[in-house]
C-alpha cells in the first residue's frame, strides 16, 4: 500500500453516495472524516467500505489516507481541505447543512453538495461565503463513474475543485447555468420517462426495455454522447446530412413520447417487472455485478486511450 500525504476531507452523510465518495478519496491518499448520525462505529464504516475500496484497487487506486468519524458537522470540517456533503435532499435541511458547513469549514476551504436536483441557488441563501460553495454532482456509485457536475459562482473556486476531482480521475463537467437536475440526471430522467411509458403501453416487459437500452444505445453512449453519435449517423455527410434527413423523424418521435405519472397500478407493474428482471439476486448482488463491470469497463476505455 502506497503511503498518503493526501488533503483533509469530511465528507457529510455516509450513505449510498456517501460510502462511494469517502472510498475514493480514501484511496487517493487523502484522510477523511465521516460525519452522518447512523454511521455506527468506525468498525462498521470500514466495512461498508471494503467492497468500493477493493474496486479502486483493481483500477490502481492504491493508496490510503487516514479515516475518522466525527460527532457533528462541525466536528468533521474542523481543518478540512475540502467537504463533500451528501446528506438527504431535502432543500430546507440541507440550505441549513451547508450553512453550518461554511460557518464552520476552515477559510480556504470549499464546500461541495453532492445534490442530484436542488439548485445552487436554492442551497446557499444563509452561507456566509457562498462563493466557496458548490453543487459537485457524482453519478452513482462515485467511485467507479468518473462523471462530477460542478455549478458554482467563483471562476478560481471552481478551477480549484476542478483540480481536485481531477486528481481522483474524475472528468469534472462544469455548468455555464444552473439548471434542475444538472446535465447527466436530466438526461437519465428524459431516457426513464420514456422506459415507464413504454412499460405503461405495454410495448415490452420491463428486462426487454432494459436489455434494448444496454446492448444498443448504452453500449455506443459509453464511447460517445448523443451528439458524435448522431454526427455518425449521418454517414460521410455527417451531422448536417443526419439533421436534414432524419430531423424531421427525430421530431415526430419527439412529439410522439410520453408523459406518464407515477400512479400506484403503475408503480406496482414496475416493482414486479424488475423484480422479475432481477431475478432473485439481491441489491448487494446486483451492486457487486455492476461493479465489476464498470471496472471492467474502465480498464478497456483507458487502454483504448478514452
Ligand atoms: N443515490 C444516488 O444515486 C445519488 C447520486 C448522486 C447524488 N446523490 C445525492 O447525494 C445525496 C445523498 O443521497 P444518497 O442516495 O446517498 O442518500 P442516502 O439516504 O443513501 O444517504 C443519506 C445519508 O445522510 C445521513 N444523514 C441524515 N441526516 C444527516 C445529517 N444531519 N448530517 C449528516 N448526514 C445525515 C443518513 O443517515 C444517510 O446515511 C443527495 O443529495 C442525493 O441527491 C445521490
Amino acid at each position: 500500500m502506497e503511503q498518503a500525504s493526501g488533503r483533509k476531507v469530511a465528507v457529510i452523510g455516509f450513505g449510498t453516495v456517501g460510502v462511494g465518495w469517502t472510498a475514493l478519496f480514501l484511496a487517493n491518499g487523502h484522510h477523511v472524516t465521516v460525519h452522518d448520525p447512523q454511521a455506527g462505529d468506525l468498525a462498521g464504516v470500514e466495512a461498508a467500505l471494503a467492497a468500493s475500496l477493493d474496486s479502486l484497487r483493481a483500477l490502481g487506486r492504491t493508496k490510503r489516507g487516514r479515516l475518522s468519524l466525527a460527532a457533528s458537522p462541525e466536528e468533521a470540517c474542523a481543518g478540512a481541505d475540502f467537504v463533500q456533503e451528501n446528506a438527504p435532499e431535502r432543500q430546507d435541511f440541507k440550505a441549513d447543512l451547508l450553512r453550518r458547513l461554511d460557518a464552520a469549514a476552515p477559510e480556504h476551504a470549499i464546500v461541495a453538495s453532492s445534490t442530484s436536483s436542488l439548485l445552487w441557488s436554492e442551497l446557499t441563501p444563509q452561507c456566509r461565503r457562498p462563493e466557496r460553495v458548490i453543487v459537485a454532482h457524482p453519478f452513482n456509485p462515485p467511485h467507479l463513474v468518473p462523471l462530477v457536475e460542478l455549478f458554482g459562482i467563483d471562476g478560481d473556486v471552481l478551477d480549484r475543485a476542478e483540480e481536485f476531482y481531477a486528481g481522483l480521475g474524475m472528468q469534472p463537467v462544469r455548468l455555464r447555468k444552473e439548471m434542475r437536475g444538472h446535465i447527466a440526471n436530466r438526461l437519465s430522467s428524459a431516457l426513464y420517462r420514456e422506459a415507464v411509458h413504454l412499460v405503461e403501453e405495454g410495448v415490452a416487459s420491463v428486462a426487454e426495455i432494459d436489455a434494448a437500452l444496454r446492448h444498443g444505445p448504452g453500449l455506443r453512449w459509453a464511447v460517445m454522447g448523443a451528439h458524435l453519435t448522431y454526427h455518425l449517423g449521418g454517414g460521410k455527410g455527417g451531422i448536417r446530412h443526419y439533421l436534414d434527413h432524419l430531423g424531421p423523424s427525430q421530431e415526430r418521435r419527439w412529439q410522439d413520447l410520453g408523459q406518464p405519472s407515477l400512479h400506484p397500478a403503475l408503480k406496482a407493474r414496475l416493482v414486479e417487472g424488475v423484480e422479475a428482471e432481477a431475478g432473485g439476486r439481491s441489491v448487494a448482488e446486483l451492486e457487486a455485478e455492476r461493479d465489476a463491470a464498470l471496472v471492467a469497463l474502465r480498464r478497456v476505455l483507458k487502454e483504448i486511450g478514452q
